[in-house]
């Protein structure tokens, strides 16, 4: 046993372990359900488009300043801030982002509960009987099944619990018995299973009304929304702006290419969302009385839209069995990277041990996560509160593009981009992209992200 392990902390076993347990990160409900949600909510192609542009020149940029700042240091966000510059109030940034992480774990376990309890439903053929109603019945029935199940406080704390559990579980495990064992496992079946579900997708009769609404831009619908919502979207599918990457990146050995690393995460993460758009759209697009501003804005569309989708398409129980085991599966290994910052901060600045740090904080993202678990009209108040949308605007936008912004202004400005090339370089000498990289993360980088910011804030004010 090495040091590291002595210490509780581990190390990848490769660099493909690496991105696989990365790419596990990246790719979860952002990418299935969110990614499908805001192309039907922001104009369809030309936020594709602009998403694209948005992962390759910011995206990118902060996956690689996140990934050297985290292999530099060897620890956790806040102690990563405090070895670069001890002392400074940087490490504010840190606690900013475990903070982050564990309140979006607690609304984002929930929505993996749905999907658990969803594919329990189709398993057992709840859906079937929406086959026998015409489109706009359908759609009421289905909204009923959706609001009985999340209204009801003991199935969804249930579902709430198996994906807390489960998480916590190989979290106690470690990097390489934990993480990267199960990543290893579960990512090349989300590869398998999606595949075989956009292959299905894309040869449904009439299947190119769909793929024409998600492939074809409109230049009319582009506006400063759709950039928003583009960066947005990135920041979260990637998995940026509260110090993960930055913690998977403190188990990256220095022999490792973290250029190519970071590449290969965004072209996952990309590849992913876009098939999700193919499997959605083309059987959205060929399902009688479904269209996609049936897909929109709330978190449970999906949730209705799919069992009826289920229930009529030609052998669609498997389809949507395979769909939510695929959710399901894209989710755990998301939550898993949610729950690892803080307890590698335990860890590395409390001295806990691993198991010690994933029980509590397993237990206590369980409670927080009650709330919002209960605020689909199971309790009033939370549901008046709106507090699982409230959440994921706060925490899921807003403090992941501030942290964003703040981690590009300090490996910037304040440990200096000759250091950060420094790290950079010892896995790969001939950094070809570093004039691309040295300009977005000094200056194009903080720039949008800063406007974003501005534009958030005066929408909220002015509502
Ligand atoms: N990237 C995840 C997804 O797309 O579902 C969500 C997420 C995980 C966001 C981890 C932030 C994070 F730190």
């Amino acid at each position: 046993m090495d040091s590291q392990e002595l210490n509780q902390r581990g190390n990848w076993g490769s660099k493909i372990a690496f991105i696989f347990a990365a790419s596990g990160s990246a790719i979860g409900l952002g990418n299935i359900w969110r990614f499908p949600m805001m192309v039907g909510l922001k104009g369809g192609a030309i936020f594709v488009l602009t998403y694209i542009l948005s992962v390759i020149f910011i995206g990118f940029t902060v996956m690689l300043a996140e990934l050297t700042i985290g292999r530099h240091a060897k620890k956790n966000p806040v102690g990563a801030f405090n070895f670069i510059k001890p002392g400074s109030p940087w490490k504010l940034v840190g606690y900013m982002g475990v903070i982050t992480g564990v309140f979006i774990l607690s609304y984002y376990a929930v929505v993996a509960g749905w999907a658990a309890g969803y594919l329990y439903k189709t398993t057992i053929g709840t859906f079937r009987r929406l086959s026998t109603f015409s489109g706009e019945e359908a759609w009421e029935v289905s909204d009923i099944i959706f609001k009985n199940f999340s209204a009801n406080p003991l199935e969804v704390l249930i579902c709430l619990f198996i994906v807390i559990a489960l998480t916590t579980f190989v979290i106690s495990k470690g990097v390489k018995g934990g993480i990267e064992r199960w990543s290893k496992i579960l990512m090349p079946a989300l590869f398998f299973l999606i595949i075989i579900l956009a292959v299905r997708a894309l040869t449904l009769p009439g299947a190119e009304t769909g793929l024409s609404f998600y492939l074809k831009p409109k230049l009319s619908e582009f506006n400063a929304d759709v950039i928003f919502f583009a960066v947005g979207q990135a920041f979260f599918s990637l998995s940026l702006g509260m110090g993960t990457m930055m913690t998977y990146g403190s188990y990256i050995s220095k022999k490792d290419n973290l250029v190519s690393s970071a590449g290969w995460v965004c072209f996952s993460d990309v590849l992913v969302a876009l098939l999700a758009g193919i499997i959605i759209f083309p059987t959205l697009f060929t399902t009688p009385g479904i269209s996609p501003d049936k897909f929109q804005a709330e978190t449970g569309l999906m949730f209705q839209v799919l069992p009826i989708v289920i229930s009529k398409m030609p052998g669609g129980n498997i389809f949507g069995i395979l769909f939510f085991i695929l959710l399901l599966i894209a989710a755990l290994t998301s939550t898993i990277s949610l729950l690892e910052v803080p307890t590698a901060y335990l860890i590395d600045e409390r001295n806990w041990k691993r198991s010690k740090a994933a029980f509590v904080i397993g237990l206590s993202s369980f409670l927080l996560a009650i709330p919002s678990a209960l605020s689909h009209e199971a309790v009033k108040i939370f549901t008046k509160l709106k507090i699982m949308a409230n959440m994921d605007l706060i925490f899921g936008n807003i403090m992941l593009a501030i942290g964003a912004l703040f981690i590009s202004i300090f490996l910037s400005y304040s440990w200096k981009t000759k250091n950060a090339l420094k790290e950079i370089e010892s896995g790969n000498k001939h950094f070809s992209l570093k004039p691309f990289w040295l300009i977005n993360i000094k200056f194009l980088a903080p720039i949008v992200i800063f406007i974003i910011l501005i534009f958030i804030i005066i929408k909220t004010i002015t509502g």
